[in-house]
């Protein structure tokens, strides 16, 4: 496997490489879901790029930035083991420089659900993934539906700015207690841990709801925050998949989403009927 750190070295590399490249974009910390992404990546290209950045523009101020896990042996391992090619761990001043171009993120959909609660948090995320595309070049690129308005808005940018790369989105990951896998489970204390199942639970109850054919949204998320209370929480809503309201789910186009503080640790789930 091959460590490169800077772009133009990474980008000097690629320019000949006639085959195709999955790419896997990461802030570290890697575990089963982020593997996921990694084995799709392997299965489908020839070559696959994994990036370790943790990209200080989606962090807001105050945010955990700087206590984000870094796990950077263990993670360099974790992406031999899984036949990774290239591990690209740039370095903030290699990607930003001062007075940049900026990229913004939609009006509406950026600013919704987790962009409500951390505005310009997607700006910060769209910047960074379309500067790392354009590094890589790749083929296909590969991100989790756990972040659900995050792959939205990347397929979007995708769209809207007639970039080559194919989006593959990938499924959630989940501990086998029903924990959605996240880099950010190891703030959790073994109590919060335990208080943090209300969220897989949740979604679960929503899901019995809906097989027995109950569909009306509200009916759904009232019988959600039953199971949640009394944590905090950010969200929890009923979208189809452009992240537009609905009042009754519709089937293959719907997703819920749940956003809960767990003590000082955000936690994201969701599922996708
Ligand atoms: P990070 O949180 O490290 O996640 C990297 C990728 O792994 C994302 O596409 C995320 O959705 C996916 N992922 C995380 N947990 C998962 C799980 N349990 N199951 C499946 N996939 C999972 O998301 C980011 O980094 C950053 O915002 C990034 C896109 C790298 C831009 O900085």
């Amino acid at each position: 496997m091959k460590i490169i750190s800077n772009p133009l070295t990474l980008k000097k590399h690629l320019k000949d490489i006639d085959k195709t490249v999955g790419f896997v974009p990461t802030m570290g910390a890697l575990h089963e879901g982020h593997i996921a992404l990694i084995k799709r990546a392997k299965a489908e290209n020839e070559i696959v790029i994994v990036s370790i950045f943790i990209n200080p523009t989606q962090f807001l101020a105050g945010e955990d930035l700087e206590k984000y896990p870094k796990k950077d042996e263990a993670d360099k391992k974790i992406c031999e083991l899984a036949g990774v090619n290239i591990l690209f761990v740039p370095n903030a001043q290699e990607i930003y420089t001062k007075d940049e171009v900026k990229i913004c993120a939609p009006n509406v959909r950026g600013y919704i659900l987790e962009g409500a609660t951390r505005p310009g948090h997607f700006s910060g995320v769209l910047t960074v993934v379309i500067k790392l595309l354009h590094i890589v070049n790749p083929t296909k690129a590969y991100f989790g539906k756990k972040d659900a308005q995050q792959l939205n808005l990347i397929n979007l940018m995708v769209k809207q700015l007639f970039m080559n790369v194919e989006i593959i989105p990938v499924d959630i990951v989940r501990d086998n207690d029903g924990l959605a896998l996240s880099s950010r489970n190891i703030y959790l204390s073994k109590e919060q841990r335990h208080e943090a199942l209300k969220i897989p639970k949740s979604l679960y109850t929503a899901s019995q709801l809906i097989s027995k054919n109950i569909l009306k949204t509200q009916k759904i998320k009232k019988a959600m925050l039953e199971v949640l209370t009394p944590l905090s929480i950010g969200y929890v809503e009923i979208l189809n998949r452009n992240f537009e309201s609905i009042a009754e789910i519709e089937l293959k186009n719907t997703i819920i989403l749940v956003e809960v503080m767990v003590g000082e640790t955000r936690l994201l789930d969701n599922i996708w009927l």
